[in-house]
């Protein structure tokens, strides 16, 4: 059998699931604690790479609030997200689709004008310098309340031209979308997109709430579906996108072993599938790592890559046009 690596390094991808705050390496962590006088609980990168032992979902959240907290400038967030760009850019990552969580840095005091700046101009200049093209999608905490929600959204308007929607993550379990119904009608009326974490740790009910009560337009996530067969056909009917993050599920203990990953289950089912990193600097792993990963650990096909990367394109919410020019970039590749 032909060894597809640098089939999968080289082919055009899109990332669709992606937390700014995630992708903060030690290293970067480290620069800006010294840049901003803050003590780390951590003596040496090497430290901090030890701590990334994680059994669950909020062991990881627990990590990743206290990381974001060296992140205070705005030439903090342009330099992670610069970061990211220039990193993405070397695996070919040509479009990304990236959440931020304006009430991590808000409620440290962190003004919501200084985290949507340094992110935007960073994605600016990453268009101009690599040709990766962006969105912002700003998500809710949802183990804060809905209120605290509410006021995010509004203290978002002003902004509105820089975000194209909401999305809906940290701790799953005990928050379930309902809570954020009124939230998120509201971001429906704004003209945003609308995307939810449901059933990466949460159960299938999740995802049926995030559907008939949110009107989410992509699912994040949404492994446990598959536990519901009617799910799992609706989902597939539906067409909707599943950003799938493959060494995040590993690495949260969602998924034991890479050889029972869901995803090969689930294009077999005929869901809407992407390959996504997640938190990437956390996981282990960025675009290329999360694609081999699953390459090697379920035997994908070529053309089963093929589609996990036009799915990307298909799902993302960039214009018809960028979507066209990504479909030929993929194609010419593709047919060499
Ligand atoms: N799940 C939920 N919330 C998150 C995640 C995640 O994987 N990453 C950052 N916030
Ligand atoms: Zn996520």
């Amino acid at each position: 059998m032909t060894d597809l690596t640098a089939f999968i390094e080289g082919l055009p991808k899109v990332e669709l699931h992606l937390h700014i705050e995630g992708s903060l390496e030690p290293e970067l962590m480290f620069d800006l604690a010294k840049r901003n006088n803050i003590d780390l609980p951590f003596k040496s990168v090497e430290e901090v790479r030890a701590a990334y032992e994680f059994t669950e979902l909020q062991d990881f959240l627990d990590i990743y609030y206290q990381g974001m907290g060296v992140l205070q400038t705005e030439q903090d967030f342009y330099d992670l997200t610069d970061a990211y760009l220039k990193k993405i850019h070397s695996q070919n990552v040509i479009h990304t689709e990236i959440f931020f969580d304006p009430q991590g840095h808000t409620e440290r005091g962190v003004a919501f004008e200084t985290v949507i700046n340094g992110i935007t101009r960073a994605l600016d200049d990453g268009c101009k310098n690599y040709g990766i093209s962006s969105e912002v999608i700003m998500c809710f905490l949802r183990h804060l309340s809905e209120e605290d929600a509410l006021k995010t959204l509004e203290e978002a308007l002003p902004f509105k031209d820089r975000i194209l929607g909401v999305g809906l993550d940290s701790s799953e379990l005990g928050h379930p979308p309902s809570k954020f119904q009124r939230v998120f009608a509201k971001a429906k009326a704004e003209g945003l997109k609308l995307v939810a974490h449901a059933g990466e740790e949460g159960p299938p009910e999740y995802v049926t709430e995030a559907l008939d009560l949110l009107k989410i337009d992509r699912l994040d996530h949404g492994n446990r579906s598959l536990e519901n067969e009617v799910l799992t056909k609706r989902l597939a009917d539906m067409g909707i996108a599943l950003t799938v993050c493959p060494l995040s599920n590993y690495k949260l203990a969602g998924v034991t072993d890479m050889t029972k990953h869901p995803l090969k289950t689930m294009l077999d089912k005929n869901l809407n599938a992407t390959i996504n990193s997640d938190d990437p600097a956390y996981f282990g792993g960025y675009m290329t790592e999360n694609y081999l990963a699953v390459y090697e650990a379920l035997d994908l096909s070529r053309e089963e890559l093929e589609t996990l990367a036009e799915n990307g394109i298909n799902a993302s919410f960039c214009s018809e046009a960028r979507k066209t020019e990504m479909r030929k970039q993929l194609n010419s590749y593709v047919s060499q």
